[in-house]
């Protein structure tokens, strides 16, 4: 595996893959890796030829009140976990934009709501560093986790306005032994919080396992368990338009996220109609 920083060299790079018609896999990432993304790794590893992965913690989607500075960084671990799930290029740039960078990407309405009512400038971020990256690694496929569903539909969409001919597929949620979806954030709970966190996923999974075609009667079964004072919204989505669903007619989306002590975590399962 090779460990690129520059982000020249890797722009050179990909430009030949491209010239030779190399199918290129790519997982972006901010590492500090967990099972959820060495699986996204694994995964793409069995549909490319050369599988890139970048780690990189972008300044720009985070808010001047959020974890930037703490965000959990473990370079060497992150590079041997890449190296073991097939990785053929660890892009780790120290700095990716140029310092006269002025370009921002908006994927106006699917980021309005849900994380984007909660952290505004946040999907702008998201969106104009995997603009970047693509540019840069130039790949013909790439994956990104469903757990962060909102943020793998904003990118979907944005591949594809942008026809930027790059196939956008979707990783799964990998989950603990507990159910807890895996998160980097994880490591911030407290003993307690971790052990309260297990109401997320339980919630979700009562609204699934709920036989009404009523989104709101679901809904409240989901929130009897969910004794959570953190609660930042829990809802049923249409997984394109993001739109909360009143009936469940159709494959759909059920998006919670919960705030325990200082951290904030995100879960969603797949609903279907009984
Ligand atoms: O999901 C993440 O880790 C990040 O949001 C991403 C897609 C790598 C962009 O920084």
């Amino acid at each position: 595996m090779d460990v690129i920083r520059s982000v020249d060299t890797m722009h050179a790079l990909a430009l030949g893959w491209r010239a030779r018609g190399k199918k290129v896999g790519f997982v972006p990432t901010m590492g500090y890796l967990h099972r959820g993304h060495t699986t996204l790794i694994e995964l793409m590893r069995q549909r490319c030829e050369i599988l890139v992965v970048s780690i990189y913690v972008n300044p720009l989607q985070f808010a001047p009140t959020e974890d930037l500075s703490r965000y959990p960084r473990d370079p060497e671990g992150d590079a041997r976990k890449c190296q073991a799930a097939g990785c053929d290029v660890l892009f780790m740039p120290d700095n990716l934009y140029p310092p006269d960078f002025r370009t921002t990407v908006d994927v106006s309405g699917l980021t309005s709501r849900w994380e984007g009512a909660a952290r505004p400038t946040h999907f702008q971020g998201v969106a104009t560093v995997v603009c970047r990256l693509f540019g840069l690694v130039q790949p013909t496929v790439a994956m990104f986790g469903e757990k962060d569903f909102q943020q793998f539909t904003v990118l979907k969409s944005m591949a594809r306005d942008l026809a930027m001919g790059i196939e956008i597929v979707p990783g799964p949620l990998v989950r603990d032994h507990d159910g807890l979806a895996l998160s980097s954030r994880n490591v911030y709970l407290s003993a307690d919080e971790r052990a309260r966190a297990l109401t997320l996923h339980r919630a979700l999974y009562a609204i699934r396992d709920h036989a009404s075609p009523d989104a709101e009667v679901r809904k409240a079964a989901g929130r009897s368990i969910l004794q959570c004072d953190g609660l930042d919204y829990l809802e049923i989505v249409d997984p394109e338009t993001l739109e909360a669903a009143p009936v469940i007619d159709r494959p759909l989306r059920a998006i919670a996220t919960a705030r325990y002590g200082r951290t904030r975590l995100l879960d969603n399962v797949a609903v279907l109609p009984a």
